[in-house]
């Protein structure tokens, strides 16, 4: 059963190492030799776990990152003082065009995608979409893998966000195992979906109403 659910929240300002880099990068422990793979991080601001990738030894040049804002991006490299030294490439792209810069240049050719804190912006139907778009450039090779962290909730939710007039489908392990069933079918690929459920520190923080039941999913959807 899905519930509704609406919250009208405005911004707030999380203290700092609420979303450290080592939280957000730990799924990339579960990838055999990063070094050898092509990666690129969906919609990755300031692409903190690029840069861990860089620093732990992997090639820059196997690294890319993509995000609609260039903005963000170029706020990383000041962030992290790293413009002239970092080596990877930064695609400035809206994924979810399949006319992008991304999406025409680099179709298939991704041996990893990591996304954080993107599928669960998106009600149901749509993040069907975005997951045949992932689907999309990952590479057609068994192993390939999309791995990646977001927001969950224990029982289903839909939840509606009237200040900025969306709405956003909250998954639990079971509803993200049917989504990419349902995604995997209509693109005819053989995927196994391993999600598991991790303690949400983010919910005392925005003073969230405890009936979210918000959690954190950790996924790898990997290609056989
Ligand atoms: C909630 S933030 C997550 C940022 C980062 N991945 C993290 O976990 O800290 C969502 C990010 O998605 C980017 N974004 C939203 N829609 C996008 C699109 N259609 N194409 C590319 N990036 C998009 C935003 O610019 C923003 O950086």
């Amino acid at each position: 059963m899905v519930e509704e659910f609406s919250l009208d929240d405005g911004p707030v300002e999380a203290p700092p190492g609420v979303m450290d880099g080592k939280t957000i990068c730990e799924p990339l422990t579960e990838v055999p030799d990063p070094a050898r793979l092509v990666f690129e991080k969906w919609s990755c601001c300031f692409a903190q776990e690029v840069r861990q990738l860089v620093l732990d030894g992997a090639p820059p040049g196997n690294i890319f990152g993509a995000d609609l804002s260039s903005d963000l991006m170029d706020m990383g490299h000041k962030l992290f003082l790293d413009e002239d030294k970092l080596g990877v490439r930064f695609i400035q792209s809206d994924i979810l065009d399949k006319q992008s810069t991304l999406r025409v240049e680099f179709k298939g050719l991704y041996d990893v995608i990591h996304a954080s804190n993107f599928f669960h912006v998106w009600p149901w139907a749509k993040t069907i979409q975005v997951a045949k778009d992932a689907l999309d450039l990952l590479s057609d090779k068994p192993g390939s893998v999309i791995l990646g962290t977001q927001v969950g909730t224990r029982r289903a939710k839909n939840v509606n966000f009237p200040h900025i007039n969306r709405s956003a489908f909250f998954h639990t392990t079971e509803t993200w195992k049917r989504l990419w069933g349902v995604a995997a079918n209509e693109t005819g690929s053989r995927l196994d979906v391993q999600v598991t459920e991790d303690y949400f520190p983010d919910q005392d923080i925005h003073g969230w109403p405890e009936e979210l039941e918000f959690i954190r999913l950790r996924f790898i959807i990997r290609r056989t």
